[in-house]
C-alpha cells in the first residue's frame, strides 16, 4: 500500500501531467484555427486576383469561421489522439491538425447546407450565408429571384467548405480515412432522413434517435475520438470512444432540441423554435408525441398550412417532456462515464472526457 506521503507525490505528478496534456491539446487547437486561416485566407487572396466576386463563397465560409462556435470536432479529435497516446514525437502531429481542421470544415460545409435546409436567418449570431446572400441580392436590385442567388451562394460556399475539408484530409490513410469517409456519409444520410421526417410530419422516436446518433452522436463525438485514436495508431480505443461518443452524442443533440425550444438566443447565436416552425420531427417532439395525445394532434395538424406553433410549444411545456428529456440526458451521460470506467485510458484523460461529456449535455449555448 502506498505511503500517505508516496500518495501525495503521485497524486501531484498526475496533476502536473494533465497541466502538461491540456497545455499540448491547447496548443494543437490553437494550430487547427491558424490552419482553417491559412487555408482560407490563401485560397481568397487566390480567388480576388481573378475577381472579387470569385472570392464571395470563400469570404462566406471564413466569416462563419471566424463568427466563433464552440469547436467541438477538433476538441473532440484532438482530445481522442492525445488520450490514445499520440503526440509524442512520433511525426503525426502535423496530421492530426489537419484532420482536426478537416472536420471543423467539414462543419462549416454541413451547417451552412443546414442553414438552407431548415430555413435559418441566423447562426453564430450573424445571419446565415444564404440569408446575408439573399439581402444582398435584393438591396442591389439585381436580375433573377434573390432567394435562389443567396442559396445560390451558400450551396457553393458549403461545396468549398467541403472541397478544403477533403483537402485536408486527403493525406490520412488506413483506418483513419476509413473513419473520416464514414463520418462524412453518414452525417449527409442523417441529414436526409431529418428532411424527410419533417416532410411527413413523422414524429417516430425510434427514426429521431437515428438522426440524432447520426447528425449529432457520431459526426460530433465518437468519430472524431476515433479519428483522432486512429492517427495516434490505437484501434483497441474503438468500442470505448464508440460508447462514449454515442451516449454523450445523444446527450447533446437532446440539448440541441431543448435549446431550439427553451433556449435564449442571444446565447446560441441561432433562432429559438425554428424547429417548430420547420416541422422538425426532433427526438424531443416524438418523445412529446409519444407520451402526450394533445402533442401528438398538433404535431399531426402542423400538416395544414394555418398551423400554429405557439399552440404546439404550449402543449410541449404542458407535456412535462422537459423534465423526462432532462433526465433522459442525466442518463446519457452516465452511460457516458460507464464507457469510460474500465476503458485502458489515463486517469487524467478519463477525467477529461467526463468533463467534456458534462460539458455538451449540460451548455447554454
Ligand atoms: C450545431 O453544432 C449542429 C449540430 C450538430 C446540432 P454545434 O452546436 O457544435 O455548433 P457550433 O459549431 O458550436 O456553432
Ligand atoms: C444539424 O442539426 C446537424 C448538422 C449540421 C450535421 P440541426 O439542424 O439541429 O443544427 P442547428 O440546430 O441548426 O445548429
Ligand atoms: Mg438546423
Ligand atoms: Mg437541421
Ligand atoms: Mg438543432
Amino acid at each position: 500500500m502506498p505511503s500517505a506521503l508516496g500518495r501525495v507525490l503521485t497524486e501531484a505528478a498526475t496533476a502536473q501531467r494533465d497541466v502538461g496534456d491540456q497545455e499540448t491539446c491547447e496548443k494543437l487547437l490553437a494550430r487547427v484555427d491558424r490552419r482553417i486561416e491559412e487555408l482560407l485566407s490563401a485560397e481568397t487572396a487566390r480567388w480576388s486576383e481573378v475577381d472579387a466576386r470569385v472570392a464571395v463563397p470563400v469570404g462566406a465560409v471564413a466569416e462563419l469561421v471566424s463568427a466563433g462556435g464552440k469547436r467541438l470536432r477538433p476538441l473532440f479529435c484532438v482530445t481522442g489522439y492525445l488520450a490514445a497516446g499520440g503526440g509524442s514525437g512520433d511525426g503525426t502531429e502535423d496530421t492530426v491538425v489537419d484532420a482536426a481542421a478537416a472536420v471543423e470544415l467539414l462543419h462549416a460545409f454541413a451547417l451552412i447546407h443546414d442553414d438552407i435546409m431548415d430555413n435559418s436567418p441566423s447562426r453564430r449570431g450573424v445571419p446565415t450565408v444564404h440569408a446575408k446572400y439573399t439581402d444582398v441580392h435584393a438591396l442591389r436590385g439585381w436580375a433573377g429571384e434573390s432567394r435562389r442567388y443567396g442559396e445560390g451562394v451558400a450551396m457553393l460556399a458549403g461545396d468549398l467548405a467541403l472541397a478544403y475539408a477533403n483537402r485536408l484530409a486527403g493525406t490520412l490513410t488506413g483506418a483513419a480515412a476509413e473513419v473520416w469517409h464514414e463520418l462524412v456519409a453518414e452525417m449527409i444520410v442523417g441529414q436526409q432522413l431529418d428532411i424527410a421526417l419533417a416532410a411527413e410530419v413523422k414524429p417516430d422516436p425510434r427514426l429521431a434517435r437515428w438522426v440524432a446518433v447520426c447528425k449529432s452522436g457520431r459526426y460530433t463525438i465518437h468519430r472524431p475520438l476515433a479519428l483522432g485514436a486512429a492517427i495516434a495508431g490505437r484501434p483497441g480505443l474503438d468500442a470505448v470512444f464508440e460508447a462514449y461518443g454515442v451516449a454523450a452524442g445523444e446527450a447533446f443533440q437532446l440539448r440541441d432540441d431543448l435549446l431550439d425550444a427553451f433556449g435564449e438566443s442571444a446565447a446560441t447565436g441561432k433562432p429559438t423554435g425554428l424547429d417548430l416552425d420547420e416541422h422538425k420531427m426532433t427526438l424531443l417532439i416524438a418523445l412529446a408525441a409519444a407520451k402526450d395525445p394533445q402533442v401528438a394532434r398538433l404535431v399531426d395538424d402542423s400538416r395544414h398550412s394555418d398551423w400554429n406553433p405557439a399552440e404546439l410549444r404550449a402543449a410541449l411545456v404542458a407535456s412535462g417532456v422537459r423534465a423526462d428529456v432532462e433526465e433522459q440526458i442525466d442518463a446519457l451521460v452516465a452511460d457516458a462515464y460507464g464507457a469510460l470506467a474500465d476503458a485502458p485510458l489515463p486517469a487524467g484523460w478519463r477525467l477529461r472526457l467526463e468533463e467534456l461529456a458534462d460539458m455538451v449535455a449540460y451548455r447554454d449555448r
